[in-house]
């Protein structure tokens, strides 16, 4: 009866606690705020501009089709943004990362959240066939021009005591069959910013750093390139957009969307691993792949 009862409370306190720490968040934190969202013409990007324009951001959207940014800027602007503007730019050049930064200091006068989320790169699902120029070209898209983008931006962000919010994948924790060389450019991205982030707290620099850890998501890349071949269900990329805006700008480490099919397996991966490769193979449906 006593134990229960200890851990009754026990369970109260931390339900009280999960309660009163995730609720802290508030529209006016973002209002006013400078974004600059990249691989914002369409999918996860794209959503995570409509969120800081929803609550009064100035949004600076980015990638590389014109016509599609022109929509997403005025979409930004009916539902709210204090001001949306483009910028036309590939991440496969790392002087056009460079670039796109210097103009949104023009655009905007400063940065409150950069929000590195772009992927591309000869994006395939299939075996690995040790090409080459394929791995340089996803080490150059998805991992240093998120390097170069953070490079640039770091006086602005921390002259404004703002934050980078960084996208990532349980592909960047986990083994991830048929796609090795995305896997690799996502670790990279865990490994540089979780160092960065401890030596900037060691360093008593005020630039918090959010990772977030993404499941499967249902936007139209995705469910096209592996949609069929695996049997995972998607996860709805608004609400996925929602949790990474909430937690970049509540300053937390990490966010995992969605929870139960990111945080709960990565419990397993140290604890496991050969069970933990076996319920991967799993998910992976490899007469369809191969
Ligand atoms: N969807 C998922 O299941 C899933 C799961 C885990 C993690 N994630 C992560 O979530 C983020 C967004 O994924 P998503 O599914 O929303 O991707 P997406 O729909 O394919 O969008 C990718 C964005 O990146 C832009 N982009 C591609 N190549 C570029 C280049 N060379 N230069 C500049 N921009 C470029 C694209 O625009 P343009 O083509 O117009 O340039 C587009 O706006 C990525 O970091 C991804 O790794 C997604
Ligand atoms: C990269 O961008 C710069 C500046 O926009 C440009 O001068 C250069 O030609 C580009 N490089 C390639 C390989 O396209």
């Amino acid at each position: 009866m006593g134990l229960l009862r200890i851990l009754g409370a026990l369970l109260v306190g931390l339900g009280a606690w999960y309660f009163y720490s995730q609720d802290t968040f508030s529209e006016d934190m973002v209002r006013g705020k400078r974004v600059l969202v990249t691989g914002s013409s369409t999918g996860i990007g794209e959503q995570i501009a409509y969120d800081f324009a929803r609550m009064g951001a100035h949004v600076v959207v980015t990638a590389r089709r014109e016509e599609r940014l022109r929509e997403v800027v005025q979409k930004c602007l009916d539902l709210g943004a204090s001001s949306a503007q483009y910028v036309v730019a590939d991440m496969s050049n790392l002087t056009s990362a460079q670039e796109l930064v210097e103009e949104t200091k023009t655009l905007l006068g400063g940065l409150d959240h950069l929000v590195l989320n772009h992927v591309g790169g000869a994006v395939s699902f299939g075996p690995f066939k040790g090409d080459m120029k394929a791995m340089m070209n996803s080490l150059t898209v998805n991992f240093l021009s998120y390097i170069e983008l953070t490079i640039s931006a770091l006086e602005m962000l921390q002259e404004s005591h703002g934050t980078i919010i960084v996208i990532s994948s349980v592909a960047g924790r986990m083994p991830s069959p048929f796609s090795v060389w995305y896997s690799a450019s996502k670790f990279a991205l865990e490994g540089f910013y979780s160092s960065l982030r401890t030596e900037l707290r060691l360093r008593k620099v005020d630039l918090p750093i959010t990772v977030a850890v993404l499941g499967y998501i249902d936007t139209d890349s995705a469910v096209q390139i592996v949609g069929d071949r695996i049997t995972m269900m998607a996860s709805p990329k608004d609400e996925c957009a929602r949790a990474i805006v909430k937690g970049g700008v509540l300053r937390h480490r990490e966010v995992f969307y969605p929870y139960w099919s990111t945080k709960i397996p990565l419990l397993f991966r140290d604890w496991v691993p050969e069970y933990f490769d076996h319920m991967i193979g799993r998910s992976y449906m490899v007469d369809k792949i191969l």
